[in-house]
């Protein structure tokens, strides 16, 4: 199984191309992102005080921004934790599969971003923590 860390994990610009009528960005998959896109989300109208997320993939490549407002993203690769803040259009970042992601801190009128490598299986997730920590122990141990 391939090992899959924090360290793989990246923040990176969006293309953003700018004139007098203002900004468009602009993200090629394969491209600007190291997979091909599936299944585009996104998720909106969610309270200050909620923690989204709460899980990881086994084999899913996400990139992941706020198109508009922004957040907390807490990731953690069951030895390393790590929070970034999502508040720009012009800046993403990629999640490797097997990393625990969390969702927090909310401004109004956020909308969240995925690009997802997969269409939508529940199968992939694992939402139990203890049960992904062990995960990471077995994968540490090949
Ligand atoms: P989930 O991935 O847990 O949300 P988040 O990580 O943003 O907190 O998904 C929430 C619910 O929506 C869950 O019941 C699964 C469903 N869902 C789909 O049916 N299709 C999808 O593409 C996604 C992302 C979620």
């Amino acid at each position: 199984m391939t090992k899959y860390s924090l360290d793989a994990c990246k923040v990176m610009p969006i293309k953003r191309i700018t004139d007098e009528r203002g900004d468009i960005g602009v993200v090629e998959a394969g491209r600007d992102i190291p997979f091909v896109v599936r299944r585009l989300y996104y998720s909106y109208n969610t309270p200050n005080d909620v923690v989204r997320g709460g899980h990881a993939h086994k084999n899913l490549h996400q990139f992941l921004f706020a198109i508009a407002g922004g957040f907390d993203l807490t990731l953690d690769d069951g030895t390393n934790r790590r929070t970034f803040r999502l508040d720009r259009p012009d800046e993403g970042i990629y999640i490797c599969p097997m990393v625990w992601r969390d969702l927090s801190n909310f401004l109004p009128n956020t909308v969240c971003l995925v690009m997802a490598s997969e269409y939508y299986d529940e199968n992939d997730y694992i939402r139990n923590y203890d049960e992904f920590l062990k995960s990471c122990r077995v994968k540490d141990a090949v």
